[in-house]
């Protein structure tokens, strides 16, 4: 229970996604926090301090010049009387004052006076993340040490519109706040980690596409650990039916070219783990419009091209990061073309897994694995892929330390 005897502050800022705050001040308070809530003069447009108070049970910030706010903690002591900043939802423009240290409001004041860890959950319309401004402001934050839950993709509260920038779940954010507080155990603090995850889909023409069984519950799963282990982590997904992992930067690609690019683009890094299925070819010339049946003229011809090998570009890189983890799905001979793999791929540690149909490994919530380095081979029991993920974590961590 990391949330028992919390005290987490809660800024809500003036978004649709604050209705959803109500609910993550009762998902807090069930986990034994104590929720102290500041509320934006936007956020009260679409909730009342009341329905907040009853929630939280206790006083309602919302004011920076309220001599009653003032003579109750004052707004330095709200910033630092507290175990965690948790700001949600955390709106385009609060982003960007923080990003630039603006104090003009409680909310924004108590943010930069705060030097306890700080939680951002942003909501706001796809086209306002996606802008330029905004990749700004988040970089910044990112790099002044501030972690992130979500955006989620899907459908905007306000209909019509669907992308990145729904607000993570109350569950989420929970779980973010969890990791964060979770007994100082942050080991991989200030290390920059890039995980692959998911299938690749290599075009055939516009609407077919080559793709495989790979659900991204591993990569996805390992890139959660990682975060919570304090790493800034950043998870380039081939498409997959999956959340992203809390507190965890997520750049979603289709292709393996687009994957590459994705990684080296994150470069520089500390730890590199490729966990995704990326496809070994991909359609030489993919047809630009839809390929049509030929009466009599029997199937068309596809010409496979050669994909980059992504970890093994990531392995011989001048940037190497310091810890290189590639994983070797098998259906035979698992172990020795692990050790085939960790030789070509300049990886220092090879992840096997016997992925034949029966084993259910691929696609499936469970995983058995053996850990191929120069030193040997060590077998895992039959684990969840949310186990493999923190154990996995946890030897990276070991590694580096
Ligand atoms: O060679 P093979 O595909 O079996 O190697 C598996 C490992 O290599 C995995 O870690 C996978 O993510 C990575 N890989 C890659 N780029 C490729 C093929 C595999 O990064 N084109």
């Amino acid at each position: 229970m990391p949330l028992a005897g919390k005290r987490i502050l809660l800024v809500i800022s003036g978004g649709i996604a604050a209705y959803k705050s109500l609910d993550l001040i009762r998902r807090l308070r069930e986990r034994g926090a104590e929720v102290r809530p500041v509320m934006t003069a936007g956020a009260r447009e679409f909730v009342t301090p009341l329905a907040v108070g009853a929630l939280s049970a206790g006083h309602v910030y919302t004011d920076l010049f309220s001599r009653e706010d003032e003579q109750d903690v004052g707004h330095i002591r709200l910033a630092r009387d507290c175990d965690l900043v948790v700001v949600a939802p955390a709106t385009a423009d609060l982003m960007a004052k923080m990003a630039h240290g603006l104090a003009d409001d409680l909310a924004s004041t108590v943010l930069l006076a705060t030097d306890r860890p700080v939680l951002l959950a942003p909501a706001m319309n796809p086209k306002m993340w996606a802008h330029p401004a905004t990749r700004r402001n988040v970089e910044t934050l990112r790099r002044d040490g501030l972690s992130f839950v979500g955006p989620n993709a899907g459908e905007m509260a306000e209909g019509g519109e669907a992308g990145l920038g729904r607000m993570a779940e109350p569950l989420e954010i929970v779980a973010a706040a969890e990791g964060l507080l979770d007994g100082g155990q942050r080991p991989l603090a200030g290390r920059r980690a890039i995980v692959t995850s998911g299938p690749t889909h290599e075009p055939i023409d516009p609407v077919r596409y080559i793709a495989n069984r790979s659900s991204g519950r591993q990569g996805h799963a390992i890139a959660a650990a990682l975060a919570r282990l304090g790493a800034d982590v950043t998870l380039v997904s081939g498409p997959v039916a999956l959340p992203d992992p809390p507190g965890v930067r997520v750049v979603r690609v289709e292709r393996a070219e687009e994957m590459l690019r994705a990684v080296l683009a994150a470069l520089p890094a500390d730890i590199a783990v490729m966990v995704a299925a990326v496809a070994d070819w991909h359609v030489a010339a993919p047809g630009a419009e839809k390929i049509k049946k030929q009466p009599g003229k029997g199937p068309p011809p596809l010409m496979l091209a050669e994909n980059p090998d992504i970890l093994k570009t990531v392995g011989h890189h001048e940037q190497r990061p310091k810890v290189v983890v590639g994983f070797a799905a098998e259906t035979q001979d698992v172990e020795k073309n692990g050790r085939v793999k960790l030789e070509k791929k300049g990886a220092d540690l090879i992840v096997a897994n016997d992925v034949s149909p029966q084993t259910g490994i691929m696609g499936g919530t469970r995983n058995s694995v053996k850990l191929i380095t120069a030193a040997g081979v060590e077998e895992w029991p039959d684990l969840s892929k949310d186990d493999v993920a923190r154990r996995l974590a946890d030897w990276i961590a070991g590694r580096l330390t």
